[in-house]
């Protein structure tokens, strides 16, 4: 029997649109509110014995995605699913990753022991914030697929942009960004790729300095993970346009665009700002579920 897929609140675009891609069955799951103020959560479709997909990205409002997707995915294997798989986007917390100051919960920690307890055989997430932890699946469990949306952000760039090896530089806006920076540049036919050192002073606030880049006259890729708060993009296109940089390419995976980071990213005059759907925003005009089918087609 085919797989069957649900989509949790931040995540039924990408079930809807992964179930018409591969023909699988779209299932049901009713998610609403006791007068309390707890969650309810109501499986719609009889699963036993069934392969099921769930999605569902940890955003917005992370606490309660974490419960809706926690509570979800316990019931799917309650009700005897054969297998159940965890597509997580967006993986929130993930930037918490280190008591940084006495007393502190490490909470992707917390959050990888509360997956390992549910016991899905397989977690798939995007492009999950690794400054620290270098292996994911020493927190998750083997069954733990990072995957990249690197790819299809590039994919877009060049179907819409002639950026050229002469006159581009792939700029990743940290040093953790190379990884990603390197992925953009391969993606964009072997353009040239560096990053800049930042110093984050607050959750809002970073320093950034350009140093050793050659960009003058050139267009830049700026490619991160995540857009927050803004504040790394606009230092980053500061620091770059003080050394003669050209028009400004930028693309993240996860475009969070907390508070008024969209309308201060708008006034920066860039030539493209996009972002996949991993979140729903504004700029998620790059669809991740082709990636995440091959992720799957690799599991299935
Ligand atoms: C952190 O190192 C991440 O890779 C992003 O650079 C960061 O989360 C972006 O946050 P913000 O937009 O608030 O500067």
């Amino acid at each position: 029997m085919k797989p069957m897929v649900f989509g949790g609140k931040n995540g039924e675009h990408l079930a809807i649109e992964l179930a018409s891609m591969k023909g699988f069955d779209l299932g049901s799951v009713e998610v609403k509110k006791f007068p309390d103020g707890e969650t309810y959560i109501r499986i719609l479709d009889e699963v036993q014995g069934r392969d099921v997909i769930y999605i569902n990205s940890l955003q917005r409002d992370p606490n309660e995605a974490v419960v809706e997707t926690l509570y979800t995915l316990d019931t799917l294997r309650d009700l005897g699913a054969r297998r159940v798989v965890a597509v997580i986007p967006y993986m929130s917390y993930a930037r918490q990753d280190s008591r940084f100051n006495p007393g502190e919960a490490v909470s992707i920690q917390i959050l990888a022991k509360l997956f390992k307890t549910i016991k899905v055989d397989q977690i798939i997430t995007v492009d999950m914030h690794l400054h620290r932890i270098s292996d994911p699946s020493s927190l998750f469990g083997a069954n733990f697929h990072n995957i990249t949306g690197v790819r299809e952000l590039g994919k877009y760039l060049k179907r819409n942009y002639d950026l050229t090896r002469s006159d581009t530089v792939v700029i990743g806006p940290d040093e953790e960004a190379e990884q990603w920076a390197r992925v953009m540049a391969e993606e964009l036919g072997g353009l040239e790729f560096s990053f800049l050192e930042k110093k984050r002073l607050t959750a809002e606030k970073v320093v950034i300095e350009a140093k050793g880049v050659n960009v003058e006259g050139k267009n830049v890729v700026i490619v991160d993970d995540i857009i927050s708060t803004g504040g790394t993009i606009i230092e980053a296109v500061k620091a770059l346009r003080s050394l003669g940089a050209r028009d400004f390419y930028v693309a993240t995976v996860h475009p969070l665009l907390v508070g008024d980071a969209l309308a201060r990213l708008l006034r920066l005059g860039l030539k493209e700002l996009v972002g996949t759907n991993t979140v729903l925003s504004p700029i998620s005009r790059v669809s991740i579920t082709p990636a995440i089918a091959e992720a799957l087609d690799r599991i299935f």
